[in-house]
């Protein structure tokens, strides 16, 4: 098999890698990718993973690369690419992808749509509603006493999500992005949802249009400091599995979240493949949906990926072709640990171009994989080159085993200005 991966962050340098482990895997591009992506070589014939610099937004040029290389199979990563239609433009060719379509992506690409599909079908979930003007929308979030949850409807680089705890940041919420657009066209109309309480994890399902194959449970650090303190981020750490979870709670998250979404599609007609991925609150009334992603998550693929044991081209490719139901997904026992490190000043702004040490050594460390974000090589050199810069994950035999291999990883690598939280899976630990 010939594959292309879409993306440059730490997601897709773990997909690249554990694709890279399969024996019908020949070949792998990946646009633009980055430092570590490039330092991959392919199990079934050790040859190079070639980087391409297409950058992931660029459908344009990512279709003529396809439509001259023909890959047997595309894997795209990031949300935007797929809110754009890649996948259908790609399918027009005739090329396979693993994705949703732009229909179906409609999930994580509207805030509006995902909502009132949960609303049609009885999915739990936060009390919202939906309002293009100011008036309206101030008078509900004052019927929530100002608690609330301001979202534009549209992608907004993951910074769209207002959280409010009374009227007046609900109004200059609902201002900033309703009358100023703050978000561009984003935020032509928002949703307003009353603030839930409790613990956050993440659900991640494989479907092909008719099979919705449940992931183990996981769950990001999102905020940047430890003790869920500073600002949100794209994600600081994960761990997995969720160790409070039992598994009478994941076939109830099934029972409650999984079915009625699949019934949902099939009864609107949304032919779904790819992963969803829902943010869940667990709170006293049970668990509720956030918001809906149509993609892997980062870095919970991270994650994930280390305790996948099967092989993950056949994964896809059964997702793809709509077999998801006759394949055996296998997860090892062992929990995963990934701590980010990231530029000093993330997410705000940051420098680039500072020397990264320690890669080798900690690369050496068992039962651990350093997976790239944004890295560049510069002459002999790996260096920082975005927010968050690295992933580094470990596998253990419980929780606490994990956490230990991530961090003794993590302070082998140095590189100026390096910023990471120290508490990665304490939470999950302390329940
Ligand atoms: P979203 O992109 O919709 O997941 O929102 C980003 C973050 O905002 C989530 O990960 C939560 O931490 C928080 N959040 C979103 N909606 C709510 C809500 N209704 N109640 C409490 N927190 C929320
Ligand atoms: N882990 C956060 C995200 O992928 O959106």
């Amino acid at each position: 098999m010939k594959l292309l991966v879409i993306g440059s962050g730490g997601r897709e340098h773990a997909l690249v890698w554990k694709l890279a482990q399969s024996a019908r895997v020949r070949q792998i591009w990946c646009a633009p990718g980055n430092a570590g992506i490039a330092a991959e070589h392919l199990a079934a014939n050790d040859t190079l993973v070639e980087c391409v610099p297409i950058g992931a937004e660029d459908l344009e040029l990512l279709l003529a690369f396809a439509r001259k290389h023909r890959p047997d199979l595309t894997v795209v990563g990031p949300d935007n690419p797929l809110a754009a239609g890649i996948v259908d433009l790609f399918e027009q060719d005739g090329l396979r992808m693993f994705g949703p379509n732009r229909s179906a992506a409609r999930f994580e690409s509207s805030k509006v749509f995902a909502q009132e599909f949960m609303e049609r079908h009885g999915i739990p979930t936060a009390r919202a509603g939906t309002f293009s003007e100011f008036g309206a929308a101030s008078r509900f979030a004052s019927g929530l006493g100002g608690r609330c949850a301001v979202k534009a409807d549209g992608l907004a680089l993951g910074k769209g999500v207002l959280i409010c705890r009374n009227m007046e940041q609900a109004d200059q919420a609902i201002e900033q992005i309703l009358v100023r657009k703050a978000f561009g066209p984003a935020g032509a109309r928002i949703v307003i949802q009353e603030l839930l309480e409790g613990t956050e994890v993440s659900l991640h399902a494989l479907c092909d249009g008719k099979t919705a194959r449940l992931f183990p449970t996981s769950q990001d650090h999102k905020r940047a400091l430890d003790g869920d303190q500073g600002p949100n981020t794209g994600g600081m750490g994960t761990c997995s599995p969720v160790p409070f979870l039992s598994e009478a709670d994941l076939a109830s998250v099934r029972r409650t979240i999984l079915e009625p979404w699949l019934r949902g599609c099939a009864a609107d007609g949304i032919d779904y493949r790819g992963i969803l991925y829902p943010g869940l609150m667990l709170t006293q009334d049970g668990p509720k949906v956030l918001e809906y992603n149509a993609r892997f998550g980062d870095p919970e693929t991270q994650v994930y990926l280390m305790r996948l044991e099967s092989d993950l081209a056949d994964v896809l490719d059964a997702c793809v072709s709509g077999g998801l139901d006759r394949i055996e997904i296998r997860w090892r026992p062992e929990s995963a640990v990934c701590v980010v490190m990231a530029s000093g000043g993330y997410p705000g702004s940051y420098a680039k171009h500072k020397p990264i040490h320690g890669l080798d050594a900690a690369g050496r460390l068992p039962n651990t994989k350093v997976f790239h974000a944004g890295t560049a090589r510069e002459a002999d050199q790996v260096v920082t080159n975005g927010g968050r810069v690295l992933g580094v994950t470990a596998l253990g035999a419980d929780l606490e085993k994990a956490r230990a291999a991530a961090y003794a990883a993590v302070d082998a690598i140095r590189f100026e200005g390096a910023q990471f939280r120290r508490d990665i899976g304490m939470k999950a630990l302390a329940r």
